[in-house]
This record gives structure tokens, C-alpha cells and sequence, in this order.
């Protein structure tokens, strides 16, 4: 099926079978990691350090040679879309994002244009490119973006917010104006994945961290109908093979059925969503990621691998699993807890699949 040494992701993915079940972790080359620090210290900041290709893709190689998950994930961040189409991005210590220059008026998103990937966010695509040359085919490298609404919730805002509500002024007092916005950042996203799956990503993920700020007709409108015309503008083949999807909503798990009725291949989830439930609903039209509290990495590590059973045993015999955390991985979790973590997946996976029965 493909030229690579591992593609336990990639079958996962596609409900296909697999020996064990597969893992990686949202935010696996980052903060936690001495190594990943010394890189970013060298960088001089984070926009820096994402900024350099090189360096890019030392941080993403660090957490396979560590603990050898079965997937790359690109080192950058969502926010490298909006900073491309001029609002300017800078990360202050402790502080989180904030763009200089926010989107308010209609005069704004008017002037919102589609950035070329290979143009403006060349440095992107360039690290794409130098991460597959690095792996050799050892793992597949997933690419990925934010959504279109999770997107216009930071560049409204200007920065991370509690309630937002200045996006929400916005759709609530403008909803024309949002949905021009969102259709606009539609066409960027897919330009983008499409960008990075030409330069060798093997799967892409959409990360629609705020989807679940929104009540359940606003999900709908504002956020679900973009991150599927994002999935209808992919080109999800490539030399013959499938580049499988996978939509991540926080919060989504009220909305599963509506998630997979998208065209998604996976849906991403949450820890407060109970997996073997979520299975049930969605049945095979869907696989499934994720879903440990990544609070449980603070744990002892027999209650890790005690949790690592849970998850395992709550999605149950067969294919359509990638193990994940269901949100990213804090900085000061023990990069040894993590080790744990993955072993146990290893270990504790094989029972429910037929070719390691
Ligand atoms: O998962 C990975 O290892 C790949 C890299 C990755 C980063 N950000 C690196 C990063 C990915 C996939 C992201 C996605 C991202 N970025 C999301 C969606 C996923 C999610 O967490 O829900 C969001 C909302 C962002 C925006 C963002 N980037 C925020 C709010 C912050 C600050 C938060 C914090 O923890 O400080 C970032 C910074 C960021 N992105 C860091 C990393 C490793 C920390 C920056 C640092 O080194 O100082």
C-alpha cells in the first residue's frame, strides 16, 4: 500500500487491520522536552524556531527518536495562516499568541486575501518537505491546520480568549460579514493542506479547538459547514494512495454524528467524551482518536498504564483506534511518564486485534 516502514497510523486511519494499535500525541515535539528546549533557545523564539525549516524539523524528529511513536506530526502552529495574511503574530512569554493587527470591520475581511503556500508560507511547506526527506519512509508525517471558525476566533479576538466575545459580536450582530470571513479561511486551509500534502504529507488533521465554544445550531453553521468545505476542496489522493483526514473538534463530542457525516476519515477526541460510546455512534463510518486526559500523564506509572487499559478497552477488538491524549501535552509533564504511556500502548494493544490475538 506505500513505501513505508510503518503505516499502522495510515490503516488505523482507514479502518484497515493493524498488529497494534498506534499512537502519537498533540503537541509531542514541544515544551516537555529538555531537547526540544535547548532548539528552541537556539531558535531565539517560537515563530523563530517555526520559521526555520532545519530546525522545524529537528524538534519534530526528537519525540520518534525518544519514544517512537508511529507518526511525525509537522513542528509549526495553526496560527501560521492568519500571520500570512498580514495580521502579524508574535507569542509573549507566558502570554499565549496575539496579532498586531486583529480583524474588526467588513473593510478587514474584505481585504483578507489566500495566501500562497509555497509564497508566503513557504517556510511551511519547505519543512514539509525536508521532515520527509529525514524520516526515510520510518513514519508517516501528518500535516495539519486549524479550522476555519478556530481561526477566526484568534484573529478577531487578537489573542487566545475566555469567552469570545468579540467573534461572537461578530456573528451574532454581522453573521454576513463571519460567513464571508469563514469562506475565505476555508479557501486558505485547503490551499494550505493540499500544499503540505504535495510536499509529502501523509495525512492531514484539522484542529478545531474552539468548535466547542458555540452553541449547538452556531456549531453547525459557523463551524462544521467549513471545516467540510475544507475536506471538499482536498485533494486527498497522491501517487495512487489515500491521504486519510481527521477533524478535531474540543468540546465535539455532542456533535459526533453530524462530525462524521462530513467525509472526515477520522474524528478526533476529547477525554470527556467516552470513547466505546462514541465508537457505537458513529459506527464504521468513521475511526476514532485519542482520548486519555492528559492530566493522567502527572500520575504514577502504574495508573498511567492502569488508564492506557481504559482507553484500549473502551474502544475495543479491531482496527479504526489511534491512541492519543485528548488535548496536548502540558510543559511540565515528566518526559519519562510519557515513555510509560507509549509502552503500554505497545504492550497492551495487540489483544484487540486479530493478527496479534
Ligand atoms: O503537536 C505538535 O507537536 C505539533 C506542533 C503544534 C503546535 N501548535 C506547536 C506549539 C500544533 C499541532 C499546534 C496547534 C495549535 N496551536 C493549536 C490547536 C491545537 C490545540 O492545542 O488545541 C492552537 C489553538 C494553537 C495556538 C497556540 N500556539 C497557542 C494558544 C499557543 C500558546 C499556548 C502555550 O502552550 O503556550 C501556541 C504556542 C505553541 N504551539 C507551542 C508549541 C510547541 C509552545 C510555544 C513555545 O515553545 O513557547
Amino acid at each position: 500500500m506505500s513505501q513505508l516502514q510503518n503505516d499502522l497510523f495510515l490503516r488505523a486511519l482507514l479502518r484497515q487491520p493493524v498488529e497494534r494499535t498506534p499512537s502519537w500525541m498533540m503537541r509531542q515535539a514541544g515544551r516537555y522536552l529538555p531537547e526540544y528546549r535547548a532548539v528552541r533557545a537556539k531558535a531565539g523564539s517560537f515563530m523563530q524556531l517555526c520559521t526555520n525549516p532545519e530546525l522545524a524539523c529537528e524538534v519534530t524528529m526528537q519525540p520518534l527518536e525518544r519514544y517512537g511513536f508511529d507518526a511525525a506530526i509537522l513542528f509549526s502552529d495553526i496560527l501560521t495562516i492568519p500571520d500570512a495574511m498580514g495580521l502579524g503574530l508574535s507569542f509573549s512569554e507566558g502570554e499565549g499568541p496575539q496579532f498586531a493587527r486583529p480583524v474588526r470591520t467588513g473593510g478587514d475581511i474584505a481585504n483578507l486575501a489566500v495566501p500562497d503556500p509555497e509564497v508566503e508560507l513557504r517556510y511551511v511547506i519547505d519543512a514539509v518537505r525536508l521532515i520527509k526527506t529525514n524520516l526515510q519512509g520510518r513514519v508517516p508525517l501528518i500535516g495539519f491546520s486549524g479550522s476555519p471558525w478556530t481561526l477566526a476566533t484568534y484573529m478577531v479576538e487578537g489573542k487566545s480568549s475566555k469567552s469570545f466575545q468579540k467573534v461572537k459580536s461578530l456573528m451574532f450582530e454581522q453573521p454576513q460579514l463571519m460567513h464571508q470571513m469563514l469562506d475565505t479561511l476555508a479557501q486558505a486551509v485547503a490551499a494550505y493542506l493540499n500544499a503540505q500534502i504535495a510536499a509529502g504529507a501523509d495525512a492531514v488533521m484539522v484542529f478545531d479547538t474552539w468548535g466547542g465554544m458555540l452553541s449547538h445550531a452556531d456549531y453547525l453553521e459557523f463551524s462544521l459547514r467549513y471545516a467540510r468545505q475544507v475536506k471538499e476542496l482536498l485533494q486527498t489522493q497522491r501517487d495512487g494512495r489515500q491521504i486519510p483526514t481527521i477533524l478535531f473538534t474540543k468540546g465535539g463530542g455532542l456533535w459526533l454524528e453530524a462530525m462524521a457525516d462530513t467525509g472526515y476519515d477520522a474524528l478526533g477526541l476529547d477525554w470527556q467524551t467516552d470513547i466505546g460510546q462514541a465508537r457505537a455512534r458513529v459506527g464504521d463510518r468513521v475511526a476514532l482518536q485519542g482520548n486519555m486526559d492528559p492530566i493522567t500523564l502527572y500520575a504514577k506509572p502504574d495508573v498511567i498504564r492502569a488508564k492506557v487499559g481504559e482507553v484500549l478497552a473502551g474502544f475495543g477488538h479491531g482496527s479504526g483506534h489511534v491512541f492519543n491524549l485528548g488535548h496536548g501535552i502540558l510543559p511540565d509533564i515528566d518526559p519519562e511518564h510519557v515513555k510509560v504511556m507509549v509502552d503500554a500502548v505497545r504492550e497492551l494493544s495487540p489483544q484487540y486485534h486479530a493478527a496479534g490475538a
